[in-house]
């Protein structure tokens, strides 16, 4: 990563210490991902939303109507703006590589989606693509954003509680049973749990472990005859200073998670009734286009409900240290140890608006930004290493890791 990077910022006259001028943000994609960013961009925000592409002309149109914001047909006409300095790709993830390496020659910064990309050799690309025109590559999207997540890495790094032994995280949900277009389903275009979800997982114990994976051994499986990619995982990680992680998916849509977690989801939002599982009739193969696009709109359509919201949940998350165990609960972490439990709150973090913060900060402070593009790198090369380890039964050895900061 550059260690200048170009800040895009418009240049003010006179003494007074000018006021930063917000960061201006171009979004590529205008899809379901885009529908849970949007909301971010609210009055006051120190940055703006600076237009929209996508191929589809009714996304467009949506857009342009619900944020009054130009449109374009194509991410280069996006990213060849003067009036955009960041852009968040939420395009397709076999289309990562291309929208970021094309944004990055355009002098703009990328906030990507997860997965970074496809294949470790895409990857390399756009750290290159970011280096050589200076500018800061964000993976966006990663539930290390998420403020509990953040507050057991800090009880960690305090080492109160001693080095990190064990770490669980165990996720349930509907995710195969979403509406999904077909390549979303096709593992060799990036579909599938691993591909999608995985991230996510490996993101939160790669963050609290120290991010220094030694080795994985994974079981994925495709336990759904109607669809022909990863519905569930296993893997166990171990990190270079003898933790280990203990990762379980399931997406088949039988149980929520949200049962253990005082009914409280990804976004922090409260299911007053818990979420109704199983879902009747079961999908038996992908959505169309249409009915993709209508879950954008009905996410969309969500922000101005009023809902009881607590602190995000991804599944459970229970870390063991040599003297104590952390866990998170509805309004913070629990701290376990000898002398009973202890909460630490967590008072923010529900929205899509950190990964904004952290760009602007990061280009006010000239610092880099985490996680970076090594980071997502480091996190895709887990994932793609609990498939292949799935294959032959042997475990992997990594050997992309960064550490956690
Ligand atoms: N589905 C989710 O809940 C979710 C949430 C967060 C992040 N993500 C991530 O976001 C990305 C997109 O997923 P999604 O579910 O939003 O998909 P989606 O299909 O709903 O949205 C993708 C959008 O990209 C557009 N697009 C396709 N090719 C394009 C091109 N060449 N140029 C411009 N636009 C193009 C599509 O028309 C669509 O509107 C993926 O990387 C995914 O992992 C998905």
């Amino acid at each position: 990563m550059a260690s200048q990077a170009k800040t895009g910022r418009r240049k003010s006259a006179g003494k007074a210490k000018p006021k930063a001028a917000p960061l201006r943000v171009g979004i590529a994609g205008i899809g379901v991902a885009s529908s849970q960013v949007l909301p971010a961009f609210h009055e006051g925000a120190p940055y703006q939303l600076a237009g929209g592409a996508d191929i589809r002309a009714e996304a467009r149109d949506a857009f342009a109507k619900a944020h009054d914001r130009p449109t374009y047909a194509t991410v280069a006409e996006l990213c060849a703006r003067d009036d955009v300095d960041a852009v968040w790709i939420s395009t397709p993830n076999t289309l990562h590589a291309e929208h970021a390496i094309c944004a990055a020659r355009h002098g703009k910064h990328v906030i990507c989606e997860k997965p970074m990309a496809v294949n470790l050799r895409e990857c390399d690309r756009m750290i290159a693509a970011a280096r050589e025109n200076r500018v800061q590559f964000l993976q966006g999207h990663s539930k290390i954003y998420q403020a509990p997540i953040k507050a057991v890495r800090d009880v960690v790094r305090s080492g109160r509680l001693g080095k990190v032994i064990q770490i669980l995280s165990f996720n349930s949900n509907d995710w195969l049973q979403r509406p999904r277009l077909a390549p979303e389903l096709d593992t060799a275009k990036g579909g599938g749990l691993v591909y999608r979800q995985g991230p996510h997982m490996v993101d939160i114990v790669r963050f609290i472990g120290g991010g220094m994976v030694e080795s994985v051994r994974g079981v994925s499986g495709r336990a759904d005859p109607h669809f022909d990619t990863e519905g569930h995982f296993n893997a166990l990680l171990q990190f270079e200073d003898g933790a280990a992680a203990s990762l379980t998916f399931n997406g088949y849509g039988y149980f929520d998670v949200t049962e253990l977690t005082w009914n409280i989801g990804e976004s922090g939002s409260v299911q007053s009734k818990g979420r109704r599982f199983p879902r009747k009739p079961r999908l038996t193969g992908p959505a169309d286009v249409d009915q993709k696009a209508a879950v954008a709109h009905q996410r969309g359509a969500r922000p101005g409900r009023p809902q009881e919201r607590r602190q995000p949940f991804f599944g459970l998350t229970v870390v063991a240290c040599e003297h104590g165990m952390i866990r998170q609960s509805p309004d913070g972490i629990f701290v376990y140890t000898e002398d009973g439990r202890e909460e630490i709150p967590c008072t923010t973090g529900h929205g899509r608006e950190f990964e904004l913060l952290e760009l602007r900060d990061a280009l006010a402070e000239r610092r880099n930004v985490f996680p970076d593009g090594t980071w997502g790198k480091a996190t895709l090369e887990v994932c793609l290493a609990v498939m292949a380890s799935s294959r032959d039964g042997r475990s992997r050895r990594m050997r992309h890791q960064v550490p956690a900061p």
